[in-house]
């Protein structure tokens, strides 16, 4: 064989090698691009349902006012069937509710409120969502992760389990009642505007309510306020709920991103602006959550403020909170992601210690439990817990008129906390 022979036999080798691979790489490179676009867009049409009323809010969302009955929670199978509870058939502070205590305790002082009051109302018989948009999933790591917190998110207090390494950077200042029966729980919480370093971390002022195994079978129902960029794509103070039956693995998710909790009020929105919000030495603003157990129906009630009832997370969610939780949490979380090898400066409730006390720190007061009676009562033999107390801290106390309560939060990175 010639030279020049083998020469064209190896050129054509390689040309027939590479032709398709470049060809190819294109080719599958916009199959990708294409069938990632078409998963954002069917998950879209699943989580945005068509709406009666659509509100432009000041802060950029879109609150869309959607017939009770085409929500989020009627995609789950188990749910086809379902009778939407109109309320709960007890309540953990009237009682036994009467058709004339619908509507609990009317109170005059509930300016607290939502951004997008401002704008507009939704009509009876629908209920407020806030809007997904492309951008908001296309921020996020996957479609499938979007609206949903990382495996093994939730912390267990003072356990050979906590590693500061392990979490995912996830730092706590929280107080805890454990081992006994709980059927919920209440708190007024105090509203800030925390600081976020980088987008992908968050902080979050909220009540947990668990049972099961932590990072194996943990169920979790979870309200507060977050300040999340990733999630919302800006830096607002957002009420927010979220559930889980395995530990944050395949079930669950924030607000209304998945089919679980069943809305029935037509004037709060989950995910949407807080206002207003506290500043330091100066006005204080704080939201009164409170989750409980329907001991007849068996599903998780939540009340935001004194007179809105927002809905619940049916019983069959979950396997041990179908019975009762065993442990309930209170406090701040942020995520430090040591993005330049130093602490984030990303801060918890106010941003100050809890030392510095009222109008400068975070808190949370009239911290109670529903307990076996189903009645409020103050926790008792709280345990309170931190990772790094020069970093976030917190200070628990009791009084007349805060009954049980803390100081929490702190600034991140400081010269104690490099
Ligand atoms: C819902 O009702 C239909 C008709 O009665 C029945 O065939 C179906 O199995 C039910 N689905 C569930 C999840 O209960
Ligand atoms: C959020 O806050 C950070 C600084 O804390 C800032 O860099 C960023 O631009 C803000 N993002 C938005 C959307 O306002």
């Amino acid at each position: 064989m010639g030279v020049l022979k083998l020469l064209f036999l190896f050129l054509l080798m390689l040309v027939s090698l590479t032709l398709p691979t470049v060809g190819g790489k294109t080719t599958l490179h916009r199959h990708r691009h294409r069938r990632r676009r078409l998963e954002v867009h069917s998950h879209l049409k699943k989580l945005n349902k068509p709406a009666v009323k659509s509100i432009k809010s000041p802060d950029g969302d879109i609150i869309d006012c959607v017939r009770m009955a085409h929500q989020p929670a009627f995609d789950h199978p188990l749910l086809k069937n379902h009778t939407i509870q109109m309320r709960p058939t007890f309540h953990p502070e009237g009682g036994i509710l009467s058709d004339s205590k619908v509507s609990i305790k009317g109170s005059k002082s509930e300016d607290i409120t939502q951004l997008w009051h401002l704008k507009g109302k939704c009509p009876k018989g629908t209920i407020p969502i806030r809007r997904t948009k492309k951008e908001d999933i296309l921020r996020g790591n996957s479609v499938k992760s979007y609206g949903k917190k990382k495996p093994y998110a939730t912390v267990k207090p003072n356990s050979i389990e906590v590693d500061l390494n392990g979490q995912n950077g996830h730092q706590h200042a929280i107080i805890y009642v454990e081992g006994g029966q709980y059927y919920g729980a209440k708190a007024t919480i105090n509203v800030w505007s925390p600081k976020i370093q980088q987008t992908n971390e968050f902080s979050l002022s909220q009540i947990w309510i668990l049972g099961g195994t932590f990072g194996q079978d943990l169920n979790s129902i979870e309200a507060g306020w977050q300040v999340s960029p990733d999630l919302y794509g800006d830096n607002n103070t957002r009420l927010f709920t979220y559930w889980t039956s395995d530990a944050y693995q395949a079930t669950g998710c924030y607000n209304l991103l998945c089919s679980g909790f069943v809305q029935i009020n037509n004037e709060i929105a989950m995910g949407a602006s807080i206002f207003p919000i506290s500043s330091y030495k100066s006005s204080q603003y704080d939201i009164s959550l409170l989750i409980w157990k329907d001991p007849k129906e068996g599903n998780w009630w939540m009340q935001f403020g004194n007179k809105y009832v927002l809905g619940y997370w049916p019983a069959f969610l979950f396997s041990y909170l179908t019975d009762s939780a065993s442990m309930i949490e209170w406090g701040g979380e942020v995520v430090n992601s040591e993005s330049d090898g130093q602490h984030t400066s990303t801060q918890m409730g106010s941003g100050h210690f809890p030392g510095e006390g009222f109008g400068k720190a975070g808190y949370f007061r009239n911290i109670q439990i529903v307990g076996e009676s189903n009645s409020l009562r103050a926790p008792e033999d709280i345990g309170i817990f931190t990772e790094q107390p020069s970093c976030y801290d917190v200070q628990n106390g009791k009084s007349d008129d805060w009954g049980n309560y803390f100081f929490y939060g702190g600034p991140g990175r400081n010269p104690n906390c490099p």
